[in-house]
């Protein structure tokens, strides 16, 4: 007998009618997944069109710009334009804010569709992530700048794995996988084990000297009781977290011999990297901080690609590290 498994779409109308919602949270869903299948398309065959090269740009931080950027961005672009739902998306690829639909557009999108470039020249999992945030319907304009507290859902495909998560405000956070029809399937809801024996830390070792001292000494105290993974792709690293708990840490560069390549601020984005997984992992039980302890979720962007540090996972670990930092 064939086996059948609730699809993402079924599962988010029911979602929609029990919260009475409206569906146009439904067309902007299936927007994004038109556009990370096409992306996971792209991304699969790249090795053999080329598309897992150079573009040949550099952009405005200085980086060379991937080839699979490009496809990704004009993908996404594309879905959510058709979309009609969206007033302006922020993108990881784009300098300056997206118009999209000023007028009648209901959400605001912030995205990194191919999160992980270290990844891309092997084919290996990259990210395509995105939080949504919804536009005052009543009184004044609120400004797209959201802190991620504000966002209604956040979520991630891991590419190319054909896994989606996704958290919905006050709903949880759900996995889903992709059957051999490209659906996505079998909500599972997502909720960060208590078992310690299985918790990760992750974080590249080899910036480990270049943290502060406070944050090496705790690496230091900790590392030992837990097992150690790094993919190199939030996405993935993240991934793995939810799944079996932990920690995954991007910390503040201050220490760096050569003072230049100190990042202080952080590397990852704050919008669309650091408060998606924050709102993934907040609505799994977990939490996540910056450099200072304080917690992702209530930091207001002050531009659109703003940088912060990242600790983010099981609640134990996240705030024994936020003591150390708020110390
Ligand atoms: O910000 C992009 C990103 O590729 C993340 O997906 C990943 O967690 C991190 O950077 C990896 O950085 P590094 O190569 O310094 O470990």
């Amino acid at each position: 007998m064939i086996r059948f498994e609730q699809t993402f779409m079924n599962f988010l109308l029911y979602h929609q009618e029990r919260h009475n919602r409206t569906y146009h949270f439904l067309i902007l869903m299936d927007a994004l997944i038109s556009a990370a299948k096409h992306i996971e398309h792209y991304y699969l065959t790249g090795a053999l069109k080329g598309n897992l090269g150079l573009a040949g740009d550099v952009n405005i931080q200085g980086e060379d710009v991937l080839r699979m950027d490009q496809i990704a961005q004009e993908i996404t672009v594309h879905y959510l334009r058709a979309s009609g739902r969206v007033i302006y998306a922020i993108s990881e690829e784009s300098d300056k804010i997206i118009p999209i639909n000023m007028e009648g557009g209901r959400y605001f999108v912030y995205f990194d569709p191919l999160d992980g470039s270290s990844n891309v020249p092997h084919g290996l999992p990259v990210g395509f992530l995105f939080g949504i945030a919804k536009r005052n319907l009543e009184g004044l304009e609120d400004g797209h700048l959201r802190a991620g507290k504000d966002y209604i859902a956040a979520g991630m495909f891991v590419i190319p794995t054909g896994t989606f998560t996704l958290a919905l405000k006050d709903a949880g956070t759900w996995r889903f996988h992709t059957d051999e029809t490209m659906d996505f399937v079998k909500p599972i809801r997502m909720v960060l084990p208590g078992d310690t024996n299985e918790w990760e830390l992750s974080f590249n070792p080899a910036h480990r000297h270049t943290y502060s001292e406070r944050v090496q000494n705790w690496i230091e105290k900790n590392e030992r009781k837990y097992v150690f993974r790094y993919l190199g792709a939030l996405a993935g690293d993240f991934h793995r977290i939810l799944s079996n708990g932990g920690m995954f840490m991007y910390p503040a560069i201050v220490n760096h011999p050569d003072p230049k390549k100190n990042r202080p601020q952080g590397k990852l984005r704050l919008m669309y990297e650091a408060a998606v997984v924050a709102f993934m992992c907040q609505e799994a039980g977990g939490m996540a901080v910056d450099e200072a302890g304080a917690p992702i979720l209530d930091i207001q962007p002050k531009e659109h690609h703003q940088r912060t540090a990242l600790y983010v996972g099981s609640k134990p670990l996240v705030d024994d590290i936020a003591r150390v930092l708020s110390d």
